[in-house]
């Protein structure tokens, strides 16, 4: 027989991720409770859906559309940079993608050289430490201080550069602390990039979904930043779009040829059918994101209720922002969290993602997700007491 053929150094040494791991084992349970996907359960909105059908029906979209995006989304999209995340955008600044997780691929590619370090404040999205190491790059995991909420520890951000850090990437809202980076913060962050002439990457899905005067605030609206920053951001949190894989990123004009030559080898374009979703989504009516932030926020409240009724099994920072909240386990036995994880799975039939899935500080914790109904939190932490007797 002959050899296995072997696959890259690059992809091989990749682990198998957590997330899809209990999402395997998930399926294998009846009736299960589910708080470990960070996906919107509610239908994207009938007028999003009503206007890529009569894209279709008007045959708009048997074809690649400009590799950069349709020119009325990104003008578009420009608009919605201005109202939303005061960025001074034009339509030629932006890149429309594959969701985020394209752009940010695309970004990441185009920014960093095989050897060089990047910065990731964690535990963070899984997703962006695999980019960097693809990209070959080094993740550099800058722990984020937990007591105050998992907020930025600037001064060790500071100490973490050498001279091959290039670059900076972020997710904020966080996935998958709910921790939303305060103005201050991101001022001092941008601050260190000028200094040190790096890129800073940001993922900012969960833009839209803040509660308690919470503010999102994007740096590229720093005019210092305008050439430093490439902003990811994405139609599947905030219309409730993820099948649509349909996002968006805003650069510099010196940036986006060169990012556009990372994105045509992967995409080509982002989907034409769903280019005109969002372009819907964006002029239409926003009562529905809205409701989407109402209902987070009420579930959010639910679930910090009922953790506050389990403050023997675990200990929270209240998430100021996303879907998303990553309660430390109290008990010995969370000091293995996929271990913890799988027991509550096959024990109690809930199913949460082991907070090791996002980097070494995770452990100890667990991610839940509260973009769920009341019922299926209610469920949960039934059985959640009822494990922890
Ligand atoms: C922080 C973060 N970024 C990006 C994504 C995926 O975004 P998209 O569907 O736009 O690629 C997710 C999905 O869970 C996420 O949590």
């Amino acid at each position: 027989m002959s050899k296995a053929p072997r696959c890259s150094n690059r992809v091989g040494g990749i682990g198998k991720s957590a997330i899809h791991e209990m999402t395997r084992l998930s399926k294998e349970v009846k009736d299960v409770a589910f708080l470990s996907w960070a996906k919107p359960t509610s239908d994207t909105p009938e007028h999003i859906k009503e206007a890529a059908i009569a894209a279709i029906r008007d045959g708009r979209v048997g074809g690649y559309s400009e590799t950069s995006g349709l020119p009325a989304l990104r003008e578009e999209i420009a608009r919605k940079l201005k109202r939303d995340n005061n960025v001074d955008a034009n339509p030629a600044q932006i890149l429309v993608t594959v969701g985020a997780i394209e752009g940010l691929a695309a970004a990441i590619m185009a920014v960093v050289d095989p050897g060089d370090e990047v910065i990731l404040p964690t535990p963070t999205y899984s997703t962006h430490i695999r980019q960097v190491v693809i990209a070959s790059g080094v993740p550099v995991l800058v722990p984020t201080i937990e007591q105050e909420g998992f907020v930025l520890d600037i001064a060790a951000i500071r100490q973490a550069i050498t001279p091959r850090t290039k670059a900076i990437v972020y997710c904020s809202p966080s996935n998958p602390t709910g921790t939303v980076f305060s103005e201050q913060q991101l001022r001092e962050l941008a601050d260190i990039a000028l200094e040190h002439n790096l890129t800073v990457i940001t993922d900012e899905a969960y833009e839209h979904f803040v509660y308690d005067g919470h503010n999102h605030f994007s740096i590229a609206s720093i005019p210092d930043m305008r050439r430093h920053a490439v902003s990811c951001y994405t139609f599947t949190k905030t219309y409730a779009m993820t099948g649509w894989r349909i996002g968006y990123l805003h650069a510099d004009e010196h940036w986006i040829p060169q990012i556009t030559k990372a994105h045509i080898p992967f995409a080509i374009c982002a989907p034409t059918v769903s280019q005109y979703a969002a372009l819907a989504a964006l002029q239409g009516d926003q009562d529905c994101v809205a409701a989407f932030r109402q209902h987070y926020q009420t579930a959010r409240d639910l679930m910090c209720a009922r953790l506050d009724r389990l403050n023997s099994v675990f200990d929270y920072q209240k998430p100021g922002g996303s879907y998303l909240m990553f309660p430390r386990i109290l008990l010995d036995a969370g000091k293995d969290s996929a271990a913890f994880c799988k027991r509550l799975l096959a024990e109690a039939r809930v199913s949460t993602t082991p907070g090791v899935a996002f980097g070494p500080t995770g452990e100890q914790h667990l991610r839940l997700s509260f973009c769920v109904t009341e019922e299926e939190i209610d469920k949960a932490f039934d059985r959640m007491e009822a494990f922890a007797g």
